[in-house]
Protein backbone atom coordinates (compact mmCIF):
# COMPACT_ATOMS: atom_id res chain seq x y z
CA UNK A 1 0.00 0.00 0.00
CA UNK A 2 1.44 3.66 -0.47
CA UNK A 3 3.50 5.66 1.35
CA UNK A 4 3.80 9.01 -0.59
CA UNK A 5 6.85 11.45 0.44
CA UNK A 6 5.35 15.08 -0.50
CA UNK A 7 8.30 17.21 -0.65
CA UNK A 8 9.39 21.13 -1.55
CA UNK A 9 11.15 20.97 -4.88
CA UNK A 10 12.64 24.43 -4.90
CA UNK A 11 13.71 26.89 -1.73
CA UNK A 12 10.87 25.79 0.53
CA UNK A 13 7.79 27.67 0.65
CA UNK A 14 6.56 25.80 -2.35
CA UNK A 15 3.06 25.41 -1.03
CA UNK A 16 3.53 22.01 0.87
CA UNK A 17 1.31 22.70 3.56
CA UNK A 18 -1.65 22.97 1.10
CA UNK A 19 -0.88 20.10 -0.78
CA UNK A 20 -0.67 17.75 2.70
CA UNK A 21 -3.83 19.21 3.54
CA UNK A 22 -5.42 18.54 0.06
CA UNK A 23 -4.40 14.67 0.42
CA UNK A 24 -4.86 14.78 4.32
CA UNK A 25 -8.71 13.96 4.30
CA UNK A 26 -7.48 10.22 2.11
CA UNK A 27 -4.69 9.02 3.89
CA UNK A 28 -4.08 7.81 7.83
CA UNK A 29 -1.03 9.14 8.61
CA UNK A 30 1.17 12.45 7.79
CA UNK A 31 4.61 12.53 9.22
CA UNK A 32 7.12 14.90 9.24
CA UNK A 33 10.53 13.69 8.77
CA UNK A 34 12.89 16.62 9.05
CA UNK A 35 13.24 20.05 10.37
CA UNK A 36 11.48 21.94 13.37
CA UNK A 37 9.95 25.17 13.58
CA UNK A 38 11.74 26.59 10.90
CA UNK A 39 8.82 25.61 9.07
CA UNK A 40 5.97 27.78 8.28
CA UNK A 41 3.29 26.13 6.01
CA UNK A 42 -0.07 27.62 5.98
CA UNK A 43 -3.28 26.30 4.91
CA UNK A 44 -6.47 27.65 3.88
CA UNK A 45 -10.00 25.70 5.06
CA UNK A 46 -12.95 27.41 4.10
CA UNK A 47 -12.40 31.24 6.15
CA UNK A 48 -10.06 29.47 8.03
CA UNK A 49 -6.30 30.10 7.61
CA UNK A 50 -3.78 28.00 9.98
CA UNK A 51 0.01 28.75 10.45
CA UNK A 52 2.02 25.13 11.40
CA UNK A 53 5.54 25.12 12.14
CA UNK A 54 5.85 21.73 13.44
CA UNK A 55 2.59 19.87 13.15
CA UNK A 56 2.27 17.91 10.32
CA UNK A 57 -0.33 19.86 8.28
CA UNK A 58 -2.71 16.50 8.49
CA UNK A 59 -3.63 17.43 12.10
CA UNK A 60 -6.47 19.45 10.50
CA UNK A 61 -8.35 16.42 8.53
CA UNK A 62 -9.88 14.69 11.91
CA UNK A 63 -9.12 10.68 10.43
CA UNK A 64 -5.63 11.52 10.31
CA UNK A 65 -2.85 10.52 12.45
CA UNK A 66 -0.31 13.13 12.46
CA UNK A 67 3.43 12.07 13.57
CA UNK A 68 6.38 13.88 14.42
CA UNK A 69 8.88 11.51 13.38
CA UNK A 70 12.60 10.34 14.98
CA UNK A 71 14.87 13.05 12.56
CA UNK A 72 12.66 16.53 13.48
CA UNK A 73 14.03 18.46 15.65
CA UNK A 74 11.60 20.06 18.19
CA UNK A 75 11.06 22.79 20.69
CA UNK A 76 8.71 21.52 23.31
CA UNK A 77 7.50 25.16 23.76
CA UNK A 78 6.62 25.90 20.40
CA UNK A 79 5.05 22.36 19.96
CA UNK A 80 2.70 23.10 23.48
CA UNK A 81 1.46 26.41 22.26
CA UNK A 82 1.24 25.34 18.50
CA UNK A 83 -0.85 22.34 20.00
CA UNK A 84 -2.74 25.15 22.10
CA UNK A 85 -3.13 27.59 19.53
CA UNK A 86 -5.18 24.92 17.69
CA UNK A 87 -7.28 23.54 20.36
CA UNK A 88 -8.70 26.96 21.21
CA UNK A 89 -9.62 27.38 17.77
CA UNK A 90 -11.46 23.59 18.08
CA UNK A 91 -9.03 21.17 16.05
CA UNK A 92 -8.85 18.16 18.03
CA UNK A 93 -5.12 17.01 18.44
CA UNK A 94 -5.14 14.45 20.86
CA UNK A 95 -3.39 11.32 18.12
CA UNK A 96 -0.55 13.08 17.59
CA UNK A 97 2.20 10.89 17.90
CA UNK A 98 5.90 11.56 19.00
CA UNK A 99 8.82 10.13 18.02
CA UNK A 100 10.70 9.31 21.60
CA UNK A 101 13.92 9.72 19.70
CA UNK A 102 13.48 13.03 17.87
CA UNK A 103 15.92 15.74 19.59
CA UNK A 104 14.78 18.51 21.27
CA UNK A 105 15.51 22.14 20.47
CA UNK A 106 16.89 23.76 23.86
CA UNK A 107 17.14 27.17 24.43
CA UNK A 108 20.99 27.61 24.51
CA UNK A 109 20.80 26.20 20.77
CA UNK A 110 18.08 28.50 19.96
CA UNK A 111 21.22 30.99 21.57
CA UNK A 112 23.59 29.75 19.95
CA UNK A 113 21.73 29.92 16.16
CA UNK A 114 21.49 33.66 17.05
CA UNK A 115 25.09 34.74 18.59
CA UNK A 116 26.72 32.83 15.34
CA UNK A 117 24.89 34.51 13.04
CA UNK A 118 25.39 37.71 14.46
CA UNK A 119 29.41 36.60 14.23
CA UNK A 120 28.90 35.29 11.11
CA UNK A 121 28.28 39.34 10.19
CA UNK A 122 28.02 39.59 6.35
CA UNK A 123 28.65 35.75 5.86
CA UNK A 124 25.43 34.91 7.65
CA UNK A 125 23.45 32.18 6.84
CA UNK A 126 19.71 33.98 7.47
CA UNK A 127 18.80 31.21 9.72
CA UNK A 128 15.21 31.77 10.94
CA UNK A 129 17.16 31.69 14.64
CA UNK A 130 15.19 28.95 15.92
CA UNK A 131 17.84 26.65 16.74
CA UNK A 132 17.79 24.13 14.41
CA UNK A 133 21.56 23.73 13.04
CA UNK A 134 22.61 23.65 16.53
CA UNK A 135 20.39 21.03 17.77
CA UNK A 136 21.27 18.86 14.44
CA UNK A 137 25.01 19.48 14.98
CA UNK A 138 24.50 18.31 18.77
CA UNK A 139 22.65 15.23 17.42
CA UNK A 140 26.32 14.49 15.34
CA UNK A 141 28.41 15.38 18.17
CA UNK A 142 26.35 12.55 20.16
CA UNK A 143 25.31 15.69 22.97
CA UNK A 144 21.96 15.97 21.65
CA UNK A 145 18.47 15.78 24.08
CA UNK A 146 15.76 13.78 23.03
CA UNK A 147 12.66 13.73 24.08
CA UNK A 148 12.85 9.91 25.84
CA UNK A 149 15.36 12.05 27.98
CA UNK A 150 12.91 13.99 29.48
CA UNK A 151 11.67 11.29 31.71
CA UNK A 152 14.96 9.98 33.11
CA UNK A 153 15.88 13.45 34.91
CA UNK A 154 19.97 11.60 35.88
CA UNK A 155 20.47 11.30 32.00
CA UNK A 156 19.23 14.77 31.27
CA UNK A 157 21.10 16.06 33.70
CA UNK A 158 23.85 14.22 32.43
CA UNK A 159 23.24 15.45 28.59
CA UNK A 160 22.65 18.60 29.61
CA UNK A 161 25.67 19.12 31.27
CA UNK A 162 27.69 17.49 28.70
CA UNK A 163 26.22 19.84 26.19
CA UNK A 164 26.68 22.85 28.39
CA UNK A 165 30.68 22.53 28.50
CA UNK A 166 32.30 23.22 25.72
CA UNK A 167 29.14 26.06 25.42
CA UNK A 168 29.66 27.87 28.17
CA UNK A 169 33.05 28.22 27.22
CA UNK A 170 32.39 29.42 24.01
CA UNK A 171 29.50 31.42 25.15
CA UNK A 172 31.64 33.31 27.27
CA UNK A 173 34.84 33.35 26.23
CA UNK A 174 34.38 33.88 22.38
CA UNK A 175 30.54 35.52 22.13
CA UNK A 176 31.18 37.65 25.52
CA UNK A 177 27.66 36.23 27.27
CA UNK A 178 26.65 34.67 30.12
CA UNK A 179 27.21 31.04 31.01
CA UNK A 180 23.86 29.01 30.89
CA UNK A 181 22.99 27.03 34.02
CA UNK A 182 22.41 23.51 33.32
CA UNK A 183 19.75 23.26 36.69
CA UNK A 184 17.89 26.17 34.81
CA UNK A 185 17.61 23.91 31.44
CA UNK A 186 16.87 21.02 33.29
CA UNK A 187 14.43 22.02 35.19
CA UNK A 188 12.65 23.75 31.96
CA UNK A 189 12.77 20.18 30.07
CA UNK A 190 11.19 19.09 32.96
CA UNK A 191 8.55 21.25 33.04
CA UNK A 192 7.24 19.89 29.64
CA UNK A 193 7.67 16.09 30.03
CA UNK A 194 4.13 15.39 31.33
CA UNK A 195 2.74 17.73 28.79
CA UNK A 196 3.88 15.79 26.45
CA UNK A 197 3.83 12.30 28.05
CA UNK A 198 0.52 11.43 25.93
CA UNK A 199 2.03 11.45 22.76
CA UNK A 200 5.21 10.01 22.98
CA UNK A 201 5.83 6.46 20.93
CA UNK A 202 8.07 4.11 19.25
CA UNK A 203 6.81 5.88 15.67
CA UNK A 204 9.10 3.77 13.22
CA UNK A 205 7.11 0.50 14.93
CA UNK A 206 3.47 2.65 14.49
CA UNK A 207 4.21 3.40 11.06
CA UNK A 208 5.82 -0.01 9.81
CA UNK A 209 3.14 -1.66 11.48
CA UNK A 210 0.33 0.77 9.39
CA UNK A 211 2.08 -0.22 6.14
CA UNK A 212 1.95 -4.18 6.71
CA UNK A 213 -1.40 -3.36 7.22
CA UNK A 214 -2.39 -1.44 4.09
CA UNK A 215 -2.99 1.62 6.14
CA UNK A 216 -1.92 5.21 3.86
CA UNK A 217 1.38 6.90 4.64
CA UNK A 218 2.03 10.52 3.64
CA UNK A 219 5.45 11.85 4.86
CA UNK A 220 5.62 15.66 4.66
CA UNK A 221 8.90 17.27 4.27
CA UNK A 222 9.80 20.77 5.73
CA UNK A 223 11.95 23.21 3.66
CA UNK A 224 12.99 21.94 0.00
CA UNK A 225 15.42 20.26 -1.88
CA UNK A 226 17.79 23.43 -2.55
CA UNK A 227 17.69 23.45 1.51
CA UNK A 228 19.06 19.93 1.71
CA UNK A 229 22.09 19.87 3.70
CA UNK A 230 23.50 17.13 1.11
CA UNK A 231 21.78 18.23 -2.25
CA UNK A 232 21.01 21.84 -1.65
CA UNK A 233 23.06 24.87 -2.23
CA UNK A 234 25.74 24.64 0.69
CA UNK A 235 26.21 26.60 3.06
CA UNK A 236 23.32 28.24 2.38
CA UNK A 237 20.75 25.17 3.62
CA UNK A 238 19.15 24.41 6.68
CA UNK A 239 20.40 21.34 8.56
CA UNK A 240 18.37 18.04 7.70
CA UNK A 241 17.56 16.35 4.42
CA UNK A 242 13.82 17.52 2.88
CA UNK A 243 15.14 15.06 0.12
CA UNK A 244 13.09 12.32 -0.19
CA UNK A 245 15.88 10.07 1.07
CA UNK A 246 15.11 11.97 4.43
CA UNK A 247 11.92 10.61 4.66
CA UNK A 248 13.48 7.10 5.12
CA UNK A 249 15.92 7.95 8.11
CA UNK A 250 13.63 10.79 9.65
CA UNK A 251 10.96 8.36 9.78
CA UNK A 252 12.13 4.74 10.10
CA UNK A 253 10.49 3.43 6.90
CA UNK A 254 12.49 1.48 4.14
CA UNK A 255 12.98 3.05 0.34
CA UNK A 256 11.09 -0.14 -0.68
CA UNK A 257 8.19 0.73 1.17
CA UNK A 258 7.85 4.29 -0.58
CA UNK A 259 5.40 4.11 -4.07
CA UNK A 260 5.55 8.11 -4.49
CA UNK A 261 7.18 10.71 -4.80
CA UNK A 262 5.42 14.38 -5.55
CA UNK A 263 7.78 17.22 -5.60
CA UNK A 264 5.62 20.24 -4.97
CA UNK A 265 6.48 23.42 -7.12
CA UNK A 266 5.74 27.15 -7.16
CA UNK A 267 4.69 28.48 -10.78
CA UNK A 268 7.92 30.91 -10.34
CA UNK A 269 10.75 30.67 -7.85
CA UNK A 270 11.27 32.30 -4.35
CA UNK A 271 13.76 31.94 -1.73
CA UNK A 272 14.22 33.17 2.11
CA UNK A 273 17.82 33.64 3.91
CA UNK A 274 21.05 34.59 2.02
CA UNK A 275 22.45 32.72 -0.81
CA UNK A 276 22.46 32.41 -4.38
CA UNK A 277 19.47 32.42 -6.93
CA UNK A 278 19.99 32.78 -10.73
CA UNK A 279 16.60 34.02 -11.40
CA UNK A 280 16.32 36.43 -9.13
CA UNK A 281 14.35 39.64 -9.89
CA UNK A 282 15.34 43.05 -8.14
CA UNK A 283 12.69 44.78 -10.67
CA UNK A 284 8.65 45.39 -10.84
CA UNK A 285 8.44 42.12 -11.94
CA UNK A 286 10.15 40.82 -8.43
CA UNK A 287 7.60 43.26 -6.76
CA UNK A 288 4.61 41.76 -8.57
CA UNK A 289 5.62 38.43 -7.90
CA UNK A 290 5.65 39.53 -3.97
CA UNK A 291 2.72 41.33 -3.92
CA UNK A 292 0.74 39.01 -5.68
CA UNK A 293 1.76 36.04 -4.35
CA UNK A 294 1.95 36.99 -0.72
CA UNK A 295 5.37 36.12 -0.38
CA UNK A 296 6.14 37.20 2.81
CA UNK A 297 7.67 34.08 5.40
CA UNK A 298 5.30 32.70 7.67
CA UNK A 299 8.20 31.64 10.02
CA UNK A 300 9.98 35.00 10.32
CA UNK A 301 7.79 37.50 8.59
CA UNK A 302 10.83 38.09 6.18
CA UNK A 303 10.12 39.22 2.50
CA UNK A 304 10.80 36.34 0.26
CA UNK A 305 13.10 37.08 -2.66
CA UNK A 306 11.27 36.40 -6.06
CA UNK A 307 12.38 35.27 -9.31
CA UNK A 308 11.01 33.59 -12.54
CA UNK A 309 10.76 29.81 -12.51
CA UNK A 310 14.07 27.88 -13.03
CA UNK A 311 13.52 24.37 -15.03
CA UNK A 312 17.14 23.62 -14.32
CA UNK A 313 15.91 23.86 -10.51
CA UNK A 314 13.35 21.62 -11.23
CA UNK A 315 14.97 18.85 -13.49
CA UNK A 316 17.74 18.54 -10.79
CA UNK A 317 14.81 17.80 -8.00
CA UNK A 318 13.46 15.40 -9.93
CA UNK A 319 16.70 13.58 -10.45
CA UNK A 320 17.95 13.73 -6.37
CA UNK A 321 14.12 13.23 -5.46
CA UNK A 322 13.25 10.14 -7.94
CA UNK A 323 9.95 12.37 -8.31
CA UNK A 324 7.07 10.52 -9.52
CA UNK A 325 4.68 13.54 -9.95
CA UNK A 326 4.53 17.56 -9.05
CA UNK A 327 1.91 19.55 -7.61
CA UNK A 328 2.43 22.93 -9.47
CA UNK A 329 1.43 25.86 -7.38
CA UNK A 330 0.16 29.42 -7.67
CA UNK A 331 -0.15 29.10 -11.11
CA UNK A 332 -2.96 31.83 -10.20
CA UNK A 333 -0.19 34.17 -9.49
CA UNK A 334 0.97 34.76 -12.85
CA UNK A 335 -2.01 35.96 -14.31
CA UNK A 336 -1.55 39.19 -15.72
CA UNK A 337 1.80 38.90 -17.59
CA UNK A 338 2.00 39.44 -21.59
CA UNK A 339 5.36 37.19 -21.34
CA UNK A 340 6.64 35.00 -18.95
CA UNK A 341 9.91 34.43 -19.06
CA UNK A 342 11.59 30.88 -17.85
CA UNK A 343 14.74 29.62 -17.00
CA UNK A 344 15.38 26.43 -19.19
CA UNK A 345 19.53 26.43 -19.12
CA UNK A 346 22.24 28.67 -17.23
CA UNK A 347 25.03 30.49 -19.12
CA UNK A 348 28.28 30.42 -16.47
CA UNK A 349 31.23 32.17 -17.94
CA UNK A 350 30.41 31.99 -21.25
CA UNK A 351 29.14 28.23 -21.58
CA UNK A 352 25.61 26.99 -21.85
CA UNK A 353 24.61 24.24 -19.07
CA UNK A 354 21.76 22.40 -19.16
CA UNK A 355 22.07 20.87 -15.71
CA UNK A 356 22.77 22.24 -12.37
CA UNK A 357 26.13 22.45 -11.30
CA UNK A 358 27.83 21.02 -8.33
CA UNK A 359 31.02 23.78 -7.90
CA UNK A 360 29.46 26.17 -5.94
CA UNK A 361 31.90 28.87 -8.05
CA UNK A 362 30.27 27.67 -10.96
CA UNK A 363 26.26 28.09 -9.07
CA UNK A 364 27.60 31.74 -8.25
CA UNK A 365 28.33 32.65 -11.58
CA UNK A 366 25.06 31.48 -13.24
CA UNK A 367 23.40 33.68 -15.40
CA UNK A 368 19.74 32.31 -16.49
CA UNK A 369 19.20 31.34 -20.17
CA UNK A 370 15.28 32.87 -20.34
CA UNK A 371 12.68 31.50 -23.16
CA UNK A 372 9.99 33.55 -23.64
CA UNK A 373 6.35 32.03 -22.72
CA UNK A 374 3.82 33.79 -23.95
CA UNK A 375 0.71 34.86 -20.74
CA UNK A 376 -2.87 34.84 -19.88
CA UNK A 377 -5.00 37.70 -18.61
CA UNK A 378 -8.20 35.76 -17.83
CA UNK A 379 -8.49 34.94 -14.06
CA UNK A 380 -7.94 31.55 -13.54
CA UNK A 381 -8.80 31.10 -9.42
CA UNK A 382 -12.28 28.97 -10.68
CA UNK A 383 -10.74 26.87 -12.88
CA UNK A 384 -11.47 23.37 -11.77
CA UNK A 385 -10.02 21.22 -14.64
CA UNK A 386 -7.13 21.95 -17.34
CA UNK A 387 -9.37 22.16 -20.30
CA UNK A 388 -11.08 25.11 -17.77
CA UNK A 389 -7.49 27.11 -17.75
CA UNK A 390 -7.00 29.51 -21.06
CA UNK A 391 -4.69 28.14 -23.68
CA UNK A 392 -1.72 29.89 -22.71
CA UNK A 393 -1.96 28.35 -19.24
CA UNK A 394 -2.47 25.34 -20.81
CA UNK A 395 0.85 25.73 -22.47
CA UNK A 396 2.66 27.24 -20.05
CA UNK A 397 1.80 23.98 -17.48
CA UNK A 398 2.80 21.61 -20.41
CA UNK A 399 6.34 23.30 -21.12
CA UNK A 400 7.29 23.34 -17.18
CA UNK A 401 6.26 19.80 -17.26
CA UNK A 402 8.77 19.00 -20.32
CA UNK A 403 11.60 20.75 -18.81
CA UNK A 404 11.43 19.41 -15.28
CA UNK A 405 11.31 15.34 -15.50
CA UNK A 406 8.05 14.26 -14.49
CA UNK A 407 4.08 14.65 -15.08
CA UNK A 408 2.11 18.21 -13.01
CA UNK A 409 -0.36 15.80 -11.63
CA UNK A 410 -2.10 18.60 -9.78
CA UNK A 411 -2.22 22.15 -10.22
CA UNK A 412 -2.63 25.54 -7.49
CA UNK A 413 -5.07 27.59 -8.68
CA UNK A 414 -5.53 29.48 -5.53
CA UNK A 415 -4.77 29.07 -1.67
CA UNK A 416 -7.47 27.38 -0.64
CA UNK A 417 -8.26 23.25 -0.79
CA UNK A 418 -10.16 23.51 -3.37
CA UNK A 419 -8.45 25.59 -5.14
CA UNK A 420 -6.69 23.08 -7.28
CA UNK A 421 -6.94 21.06 -10.57
CA UNK A 422 -6.16 17.23 -10.07
CA UNK A 423 -5.10 15.86 -13.48
CA UNK A 424 -3.95 12.52 -12.41
CA UNK A 425 -4.49 11.06 -8.81
CA UNK A 426 -1.86 10.61 -6.34
CA UNK A 427 -3.71 7.60 -4.39
P1 LIG B 1 5.03 25.70 2.49
O1 LIG B 1 6.04 26.15 3.47
O2 LIG B 1 5.61 24.94 1.35
O3 LIG B 1 3.87 24.99 3.11
O4 LIG B 1 4.44 27.04 1.83
P2 LIG B 1 3.98 28.36 2.62
O5 LIG B 1 2.71 28.07 3.31
O6 LIG B 1 5.11 28.92 3.41
O7 LIG B 1 3.78 29.36 1.42
C1 LIG B 1 2.87 29.10 0.39
C2 LIG B 1 1.80 30.22 0.37
O8 LIG B 1 1.07 30.14 -0.83
C3 LIG B 1 0.77 30.07 1.47
O9 LIG B 1 0.36 31.35 1.85
C4 LIG B 1 -0.39 29.32 0.80
O10 LIG B 1 -1.65 29.60 1.39
C5 LIG B 1 -0.30 29.88 -0.59
N1 LIG B 1 -0.71 28.95 -1.67
C6 LIG B 1 -0.51 27.62 -1.77
N2 LIG B 1 -0.92 27.17 -2.97
C7 LIG B 1 -1.40 28.26 -3.64
C8 LIG B 1 -1.94 28.45 -4.95
O11 LIG B 1 -2.07 27.53 -5.75
N3 LIG B 1 -2.31 29.73 -5.26
C9 LIG B 1 -2.16 30.79 -4.41
N4 LIG B 1 -2.53 32.00 -4.82
N5 LIG B 1 -1.66 30.64 -3.18
C10 LIG B 1 -1.27 29.39 -2.80
P1 LIG C 1 9.13 25.69 4.79
O1 LIG C 1 8.92 24.32 5.37
C1 LIG C 1 11.94 28.70 3.34
C2 LIG C 1 15.89 28.78 5.24
C3 LIG C 1 16.24 29.97 6.10
C4 LIG C 1 17.74 30.04 5.87
C5 LIG C 1 18.14 28.56 5.80
C6 LIG C 1 18.68 28.00 7.11
O2 LIG C 1 8.13 26.70 5.23
O3 LIG C 1 9.29 25.61 3.31
P2 LIG C 1 17.51 27.30 9.41
O4 LIG C 1 16.75 28.13 10.40
O5 LIG C 1 16.75 26.17 8.83
O6 LIG C 1 18.86 26.88 9.91
O7 LIG C 1 17.81 28.33 8.19
O8 LIG C 1 16.95 27.86 5.44
N1 LIG C 1 14.64 28.08 5.61
C7 LIG C 1 13.49 28.15 4.91
N2 LIG C 1 13.19 28.89 3.81
N3 LIG C 1 11.03 27.87 3.87
C8 LIG C 1 11.33 27.12 4.95
O9 LIG C 1 10.51 26.16 5.45
C9 LIG C 1 12.60 27.28 5.55
N4 LIG C 1 13.22 26.73 6.63
C10 LIG C 1 14.45 27.22 6.65
O10 LIG C 1 15.58 31.12 5.65
O11 LIG C 1 18.01 30.60 4.62
MG1 LIG D 1 6.74 27.89 4.37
Amino acid sequence: MPALVLLGAQWGDEGKGKATDLLGGSVDYVVRYQGGNNAGHTVVVGDQKYALHLLPSGILSPGCTPVIGNGVVVDPSVLLSELSGLNERGVDTSKLLISGNAHIITPYNVTVDKVTERFLGKRKIGTTGRGIGPTYADKINRVGIRVQDLYDESILTQKVEAALDVKNQMLTKLYNRRAIAVEQVVEELLGYADKLAPYVCDTVLVLNQALEQDKVVLFEGGQGTLLDIDHGTYPFVTSSNPTAGGACTGAGVGPTKISRVIGILKAYTTRVGAGPFPTELFDEDGEALRRIGGERGVTTGRDRRCGWFDAVIARYATRVNGLTDFFLTKLDVLTGWEQIPVCVAYEIDGKRVEELPYSQTDFHHAKPVYEMLPGWSEDISKAKSFSDLPKNAQSYVKALEEMSGAPISAIGVGPGRDETIEINSFL
